[in-house]
């Protein structure tokens, strides 16, 4: 017998498709995704990622179809890696006026003007080390100091060639205040910059590094990226971005991380916050659904709302074009 004078009744607004849908508080919006793309010098390579199912290496002649399926889709934002033929120790292709992503900006912003175009900024992919700036003397470790013009460098080799937001990921000290003074000097005071502001050395960049062709020659990034044990250094890593002057903030990974998302939005409600899904994390989901192990809808929709729901306002993910079909049934 129900007791009428229950108040609680939790199931009441779980009853249907229709009341489900009317008290969610949470939505995944193809304006909220960006899409990662690997851009390569040459023609007609569209190369299989392996350990990225369903993932590519583009030449700049497959570039312009896939823009038009991603405005066909409805995805408007696109973050660019690129990967030179020209490796040196100082990865000096990542600022050439024709450089790869150069290249792919102005070709993008051709087919595509609406199209925004984010680009990772760092020289991991260009440095025949593989590290994310130069080296310091003794050929150890990356050289901070030394790194940070040359960062201005590549951003305004990409400003030039026309690109919407930078995104550095190189996890150097004073990077944003350097890119920020560098930028306003030369007549960018408009450009955002989309921090890399929490970035831990993560296992699960592990297929990145061969869609990107960044492997570390020797050591690890353990030296610039955070500790994944240690949680307190993100709101300092935020903060400290947020001081000089970062528009943005990336925290990556994200699904490992939402406790870290979570803290950073709450401390800064006032900045957009960017989770990063990154590759390994692609890749986990992506070989179980392959598998059969889990549904893949299911999984991956799961994995963006609870992103979304600890508080990021934006992610990054190599699901957006999947997503982006799946949302246009449902409205279809
Ligand atoms: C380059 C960079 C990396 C990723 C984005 N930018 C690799 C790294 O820092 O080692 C990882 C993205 C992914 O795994 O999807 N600094
Ligand atoms: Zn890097």
């Amino acid at each position: 017998m129900t007791n009428p004078s229950t108040p609680h009744r939790m199931r009441r607004l779980r009853q249907s498709p229709a009341i489900r849908r009317l008290v969610q508080d949470t939505h995944i919006h193809v304006a909220q995704l960006i899409y990662p793309l690997f851009i390569r010098e040459g023609q007609g390579i569209k190369k299989a990622i392996q350990s990225m199912p369903g993932q590519y290496q583009l030449s700049l002649d497959h570039l312009t179809e896939e823009i038009l399926s991603l405005c066909e889709l409805g995805i408007t934002q696109v973050l660019l890696f690129g990967i030179p033929d020209n490796k040196d120790a100082i990865g000096s292709a990542a600022c050439q006026p024709n450089g790869v992503v150069q290249k792919a900006i102005k070709l993008i912003k051709q087919i595509a003007p609406e199209m925004l175009v984010i680009a990772d900024l760092c020289f991991c992919e260009y440095t025949s080390h593989g590290h994310c700036g130069v080296l310091t003397e003794n050929g150890r470790d990356v050289d901070n100091d030394a790194t940070l013009p040359l960062l201005v460098e590549q951003a305004l080799s990409l400003a030039a060639a026309g690109v919407d937001i930078i995104a550095p990921s190189g996890m150097m000290d004073h990077m944003v205040h350097a890119l920020r003074q560098g930028l306003d000097l030369c007549g960018y005071q408009h450009l955002p910059i989309m921090s890399y502001a929490v970035k831990f050395a993560s296992h699960y960049y592990g297929p990145f590094r061969e869609a990107a062709e960044g492997t570390p020659q020797f050591g690890d990034r353990r030296s610039y990226q955070m500790d994944i044990a240690c949680g307190a250094s993100a709101l300092r890593e935020a903060e400290l971005d947020i001081q000089e002057g970062a528009d943005l903030l990336i925290v990556k990974p994200a699904g490992h991380y939402l406790d870290i998302i979570y803290k950073v939005k709450q401390t800064y409600p006032f900045i957009p916050v960017v989770a990063y899904q990154v590759s390994g994390e692609y890749a986990a989901i992506k070989a179980a659904t392959l598998q059969g192990w889990l549904d893949e809808q299911g999984a991956v929709m799961e994995s963006l709302i609870a992103i979304k729901r600890s508080g990021a306002d934006l992610i990054i993910t190599y699901f957006a074009k999947t997503v982006a079909s799946w949302l246009k049934e449902i409205t279809a």
